[in-house]
Order: structure tokens, then sequence, then C-alpha cells
């Protein structure tokens, strides 16, 4: 097992860099702002009637994170679409906006065909691929990563688009203040940082061999599900993750029969001091009823004043922690082996 205060031995587990992918956060969401910033769509997007995000895993995360920060702000409904095929309400009016990394994912090409087919407003945001090649209208950026590690260019480039199409007000003042939430914490959980002050590997070192449960509500509900997707893909474990309220209506009555969750299971809080007042008072008497019946679990109040900071800071968190799971778990945190087997299988038949 990797000392997680040996600097070299993590290095030696992460050859493609992940670490530095994930240092990069608050550069990734400068230059995505600057590439879409002064863009100029046709004329009709800024009148679209809903907005349809396609897009799968890491390309598709950035999406959910987009609805949620907006969704007090945009006036026509989003939408994240990981499916092959489209709801019925996409048509004319809708502006779709394909998101992914390598502009060949297949449920991603296929519902964007569809729209195309349905007349919709189309956009693309690649870094090359099929769809690179299918899009009129399309806004590429160059960065070699693993599309889960390139986050700060899918949000924060469909953050930018529907400022510039007018949807929502400006939202740099939150996305300067994000940065300097991230850069702040980053220095705190960075590689060089030890255990003893490290609370991103002091969490990587209570998760080995548990199985977490990450619980998030409002903005934070799509966080948990970057935790999830971060730990299988990065760390290469298990992981779910559950939204609050919902989870008092039916997840609950488990509790009392904790048998599977006692000795394996890990239940982490995310919280907010901006949820809504009733949210917070469930996640406290959820802590409390996890108390009761001796379920394991830890929280973590999400730093920050805006959502927006509160989101990239707590992602960048808990992509510190997934990093520090490979590294106790001898796993390559950026190899997506397992992934590339099941695309090329389907491709092939
Ligand atoms: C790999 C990753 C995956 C991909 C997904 C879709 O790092 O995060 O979840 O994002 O397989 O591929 P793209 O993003 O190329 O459309």
């Amino acid at each position: 097992m990797i000392d997680l205060d040996d600097v070299g031995a993590l290095k030696r587990n992460d050859p493609q860099g992940m670490r530095e992918r994930i240092a990069e956060l608050p550069w990734q969401c400068r230059q995505a702002w600057e590439i879409v910033e002064g863009q100029r769509f046709p004329a009709d997007y800024a009148q679209a009637d809903s907005v349809v995000i396609l897009g799968m895993g890491g390309s598709a995360i950035g999406g959910d994170l987009v609805r949620t920060l907006v969704r007090d702000l945009c006036p026509v409904p989003i939408f994240v679409n990981r499916e092959y095929d489209l709801p019925r309400f996409v048509g004319q009016g809708t502006l779709v906006i394909a998101s992914s990394y390598s502009g060949n994912t297949e449920e991603t090409l296929a519902a964007f065909q569809e729209a195309s087919r349905r007349g919709a407003k189309l956009l693309a945001l690649t870094t090359d691929g099929k769809l690179a090649q299918m899009a009129e209208n399309l806004l590429t950026f160059s960065y070699l990563a693993q599309p889960r590690a390139a986050l700060g260019f899918s949000l924060i480039m469909l953050l930018s688009i529907l400022t510039e199409l007018g949807f929502v007000p400006d939202p740099r003042p939150d996305l300067e203040e994000a940065i300097e939430v991230v850069e702040g914490l980053g220095s705190k959980v960075r590689e060089e940082v030890p255990t003893s002050q490290n609370p991103a590997k002091q969490l990587a070192l209570l998760l080995q061999g548990k199985l977490p449960v990450i619980y998030g509500a409002q903005h934070l509900a799509p966080v948990a599900r970057r935790w999830k997707g971060q730990f299988n893909e990065n760390g290469k474990c298990f992981a779910f993750f559950e939204v609050l309220p919902e989870l008092h209506h039916n997840t609950v009555e488990a509790f009392p029969y904790p048998a599977e969750l006692e000795d394996t299971g890990l239940i982490l809080l995310l919280t907010s001091r901006l949820y809504h007042p009733r949210n917070t008072l469930r996640f406290q008497v959820t802590e409390e009823m996890l108390d009761q019946y001796g379920i394991p679990h830890w929280s973590m109040e999400a730093q920050g004043r805006s959502p927006l900071s509160q989101v990239l800071s707590t992602i960048h968190f808990g992509d510190y922690v997934s990093l520090y799971l490979a590294a106790l778990r001898g796993v390559n945190p950026s190899s997506v082996e397992t992934i590339t087997y099941l695309k090329e299988r389907l491709a092939q038949i």
C-alpha cells in the first residue's frame, strides 16, 4: 500500500498526471470562460424555449451542475439527456448542446443526429472526433486529459454559453470567488500536504475497504454524483449517491436494519449553509438517526459564498479524495480500461 505522504510514490502511481489535471481546475475555468466569451451564435439561439444538454459520464456531469446552478435564474427549462434518443418536446424551438470530450460517444452522437433531424438549434462542445465533423456550430477546446478531468471546461463553457445567449446574468463575480476558494482549498489538500493536516488524505484513509454512499441536496446533489463517478473512475471502487430530501421518503426505512452497512458502509454527507432551512434540518436529523442506528458517517460543509464556489470547491475536494483512493488501492487514476473495453465491444456489434 502506498504511503500517502510519499509524494514520489504518489507520482509513480499516476503516470498520466491526474494530480496535475486536478490541480489545474482554476486554470481550466478561466480558459473555458475565455473560449466562449464574445462568441457569436445564430440570432435565434437566444430565443430557444428550452435547452437540452447531451452527454455521458464525465461530459454529462457539467450539464447536471449547470442545470442546478442556474435553476433560479434561467427562464427556460434545462434538461440533461443521457440517452440515444430524445424526449418528444425537443424540436425547432430547442437549443441542443452536445457535450463530448472525445466527440465519439455513440449515445451523444445518436441523440445529436436525432436533434438535427428535428430541426433543433444545434451546438457542439468537444475537442475533436465525429461530433466536430458533424456540427456546424462548434466550440472546441484543446486539453490532453481524461474527459472527467476536463470538467472545468465542460461546466464553465456551458455556463458561459448560457450567459452569452442572455439566459442567465453574468456569473463572473461568483466565478472569481469560486476560483479563489478552490485555490485556497487546493493548497490544503494537494499531495505535498501531509496526512496529519490534509483532510482529503484523511478521508481517503477512512474510505479504505468501505462502500461510500454520498448524500447531497440542491446544488450539491450533482456534486454527490460527481464524487461517486470520481471514486468509480479514478479510485476504481464502488460508490453510490443519494439525494435529500428524496431519500427521507424511502432509504430511511432501511436505517433501523443496517446490517449491510455497519461494517462496510460509510455515508458521506455534503452540507451547505445555502440549503433551504428545512433541508439543513433534514441533514441534522439524518445524522442523529445514523448515530442512533450505528451507521458510520462523515460530513463536510461546503466552502464559499456562492453556490458556484461551493460546487467547485466540493468537487475539487472529492477529486483529490479519489486520487488518494487510487494510490491506496494501487490503481492508475487515469486508466479507463473497462470503459474502453465496453466502447470497443459495442462498436464491433
Ligand atoms: C472518462 C470519462 C467518461 C467519459 C464518457 C463519455 O474519463 O470520464 O465518463 O466522459 O465515457 O465520453 P466523452 O466524454 O468522450 O463523450
